[in-house]
């Protein structure tokens, strides 16, 4: 039997059937013989420990280009530890020992060749180059997997234009969820060839959010099936690695953030202590002028935001929090509604010092051209019951299962397509889409149509419950690419097709 509509009763009837003989049907069996991997119950464990808090944000390791434009560097993904809670050793994998790994920085133009050596006991990895405009057999996609003990360079030119605040993160087959909430992820940022419109004295500081749950000796556990029906939420969410950290600010200043929200299903609503700041880019570049007097930037999983926030003084102890979002929540485990705190950010010299000006400008965003080509994916769910697993859900994109190797949707190079994501489910879903950058036109829900407010480069979008959004797309290289819920465990259960780009 297989039910969309009603779920909730199902799961309610069912009582999420929480026995550990369903949940370990769940767990990732490949990962057992893993450091500090254990099968969790269907209901998260609660933390009883606390991560160390209150140390300076860290910054991120920068790794840059040559003086002839080249940034050639080497990524081993391994397994590692970390000191997360006073005393205990929590096994994580990490990037050339880093999590968050390094921040690489680059400018248009500039060529990129990086090797990965996937250290990874017993699984295949890739890196996938979330946003970037690079060729499909350099994006590290499931169907190019770098094997346990292989490695693999990508190399790829940053076209112009291409400026914005990226990342990385695995994509194999299978492991993707896992290996991005133990640890595996990182910054790519790319910077203008010219001039940036920015200026230099706001500073430019990377917030990389990931979250992590903790069983009581400081391991990661297991997935359990409530974390694959919903997204895995972890207990605490860190900012560039560590937990609640501090910064220090000059009053009168004006200050670049680049907002990463690298969570597996987690929703960030970032506000800076309900100072008014400015948005300034989207998930791929700059906006054509900043949106003033924003209090807060809503991110699903996988966007991006720049925003510039200014700093008077007036207030001397700024909480940075993520304010309550409701995504939808299936079964027990539902995270607290309450705002969580995300770091401090102490104000420090004179108060009612002034603040420097907004830029007027930042630059042009074409547009994509009017289409007549329209396609739909509809977002899905299905509970099966009986048969030899008991009850087993899957994600689906217009009524099927990801499959390795199937086409499901084909278009023409250089043509600009409309492509309505129709989600009818009870879960909000971030819809993403590789090798490209895409517009949203507008939103509808509940019969109401509402534009964009203002043209964006796009990769992700959230698609709330109930909610169409239509986006105009192009993409301009040949290849296979992924398009899927960046809610990685949704991923995991199929929420994922295939387009072919050709000619
Ligand atoms: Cu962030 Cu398919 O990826
Ligand atoms: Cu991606
Ligand atoms: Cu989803």
């Amino acid at each position: 039997m297989e039910s969309t509509v009603n779920r909730r009763n199902l799961l309610a009837s069912a009582g999420i059937l929480a026995t550990s003989a369903v949940a370990t049907r769940y767990g990732f069996a490949q990962m057992s013989s893993m450091p500090g991997m254990q099968h969790g119950g269907a209901v998260p464990p609660k933390a009883v420990i606390q991560p160390i808090e209150g140390q300076p944000l860290p910054m991120l390791k920068e790794v840059g280009a040559d003086a002839n434009g080249e940034l050639v560097a080497e990524l081993r993904a391994s397994p590692a530890s970390a000191e997360i809670v006073r005393g205990m050793k929590t096994p994580t994998l990490a990037y050339n020992g880093m999590s968050p790994g390094p921040c690489f920085v680059a400018r248009e133009g500039d060529l990129v060749r990086i090797t990965l050596v996937n250290e990874i006991p017993g699984q295949e990895s890739t890196i996938h180059w979330h946003g970037m405009p690079v060729p499909a057999e350099q994006d590290g996609n499931p169907m190019n997997p770098v094997k346990s003990g292989g490695r693999q360079t990508y190399e790829f030119r940053l076209p112009e234009g291409s400026a914005g605040s990226y990342w990385y993160h695995p994509h194999p087959h299978k492991f993707t969820a896992e290996q991005v909430y133990r640890g595996l992820a990182g910054a790519f940022i790319v910077k203008p060839r010219g001039e940036d419109p920015v200026p230099a004295a706001f500073g430019d500081t990377p917030l990389f959010f990931t979250d992590l749950r903790l069983a009581s000796d400081g391991t990661m556990p297991a997935s359990t099936r409530v974390d694959l029906m919903n997204g895995r939420q972890g207990d605490f969410v860190l900012v560039n690695g560590a937990y609640k950290p501090e910064l220090s600010l000059e009053a009168g200043t004006r200050r670049r953030f680049r907002l990463y929200n690298a969570l597996n299903a987690g929703y960030l609503r970032i506000s800076f202590g309900g100072i008014k700041f400015a948005l300034i880019s989207s998930d791929g570049g700059l906006l054509e002028a900043p949106v003033a007097d924003m209090t807060e930037v809503l991110l699903a999983p996988a966007e991006r935001a720049e925003v510039l926030v200014p700093f008077d003084g007036s207030q001397r102890s700024v909480t940075v929090q993520s304010l309550t979002y409701d995504r939808g929540w299936m079964g027990t485990g539902a995270p607290s509604a309450a705002a969580v705190n995300l770091m401090t950010i102490s104000v420090t010299g004179s108060a009612a010092a002034s603040i420097p000006p907004l830029p007027a400008k930042l630059r042009a965003i074409a547009d994509l051209g009017a289409s007549t080509i329209t396609k739909r994916f509809v977002f899905g769910e299905t509970i099966k019951m009986g048969g030899p697993e008991g009850m087993s859900m899957t994600f689906l994109i217009n009524g099927k299962v990801f499959e390795l190797g199937r086409i499901d949707e084909t278009m023409k190079v250089g043509q600009p397509e409309i492509w309505e994501i129709v989600n009818p489910t009870d879960m909000d879903h971030p819809f993403h889409i590789h090798g490209t950058q895409f517009q949203v036109i507008d939103t509808e829900k509940a019969g109401k149509r509402v534009a964009a407010p203002f043209k964006a480069w796009k990769d992700t979008v959230n698609v709330a419950s109930k909610e169409t959004v239509r986006i105009t797309i192009v993409q301009d290289m040949p290849g296979d690419r992924m398009y899927h819920c960046h809610i990685l465990e949704h991923e995991h259960l199929g929420m994922m097709g295939t387009l072919r780009a050709g000619a």
